[in-house]
């Protein structure tokens, strides 16, 4: 089966689908995006994506291709024709296609452009949790925004990828921890507290992160949103990651150090199996939970 894309009105085969060579999404990363999963044919937490991709747009004044009826359908007809069950679909909006300069262009047609496609969930690494290395933050101070703007997210990721690591945590020269590449950062402290970042400009204000953290305090867990540093992430008795793609991931090593006895820790599973069973998704060897907070793919 070929796998369709859909670029500004079309559905084409995915090999042949291009955008012009002076759109703004390719000339200036002028663009943003979301991923929202696809757990057993139903979208995860379709709408506060959709809510945070209009934010995206509001904050670089750009016009949405399309009102959020037409997106909606967009997304299931090429989740539909790429035959996707378990998976992801991505969207990517950019201001469109002008004569190169930077200023923004007269017109206000932004362009669209969707593609899905099947993932399968890495359990190994759900189970036994996973290393991060750590490195500077040098991103710009709109971390907020979730635009293509990515080439920070890319050379850390490289970096942890060379290491033999999962994600790379980002930290500011103050020695706070700010995220990951392309998920959320969390510790949980000797007193049971579980900490992650304020949704300040620093970071993105992560889907999952929201979903974790509402799970959190209706299981009683003591959630304290604040900023936390490198040294404390050291000294956590757990530490986890979250985002669309990783759901809840356990860190066991941070910087070739342990975390905890190096193994994933009680509250993270729990939360991991919490976020699971509201994503849809089936337990590891087990049969498929009806999931909450999703909508129909
Ligand atoms: N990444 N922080 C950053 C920098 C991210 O890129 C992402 C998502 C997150 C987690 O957000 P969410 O829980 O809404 O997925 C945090 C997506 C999945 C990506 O770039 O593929």
């Amino acid at each position: 089966m070929s796998r369709i894309a859909y670029v500004n009105g079309r559905f084409t085969r995915h090999r042949d689908a291009a955008v012009h060579v002076e759109d703004r999404g390719y000339q200036f990363a002028d663009a943003v995006y979301e991923v929202i999963a696809i757990q057993n044919d139903r979208f995860v937490d379709e709408e506060p994506h959709l809510d945070r991709l209009e934010r995206s747009l509001g904050e670089l004044r750009m016009a949405p291709p399309v009102g959020r009826p037409a997106l909606r359908y967009i997304l299931r007809e090429t989740v539909r024709r790429n035959r996707v069950h378990n998976g992801i679909v991505y969207m990517q909006v950019s201001r469109g296609v002008a004569r190169r300069d930077h200023a923004f262009p007269a017109h206000r047609d932004s362009s669209l452009v969707v593609t899905a496609r099947s993932t399968m969930p890495k359990s190994s690494a759900r189970a036994g949790g996973v290393s991060v290395v750590t490195t500077e933050d040098i991103r710009w101070k709109r971390c907020d925004i979730k635009t293509v703007g990515l080439l920070p997210n890319v050379l850390a990721k490289q970096m942890a990828a060379e290491a033999g690591a999962y994600e790379a945590w980002l930290v500011t020269p103050d020695g706070d921890v700010t995220e990951c590449t392309s998920a959320n950062a969390w510790i949980v402290t000797a007193g049971r507290e579980v900490v992650t970042r304020p949704p300040t400009h620093a970071i993105l204000n992560g889907i999952t992160r929201r979903t974790v953290r509402a799970i959190a305090e209706r299981e009683g867990y003591a959630v304290v949103e604040r900023v936390f540093s490198l040294d404390e992430a050291h000294a956590a008795a757990e530490a986890f990651l979250t985002s669309t793609t990783s759901h809840v991931m356990p860190v066991v090593r941070i910087d070739d150090r342990p975390v905890g006895d190096g193994r994933p820790g009680p509250l993270t599973s729990a939360l991991q199996a919490h976020y699971d069973a509201h994503a849809g998704m089936a337990p590891e060897g087990g049969t498929e939970t009806a999931g909450t907070g999703s909508a129909e793919a």
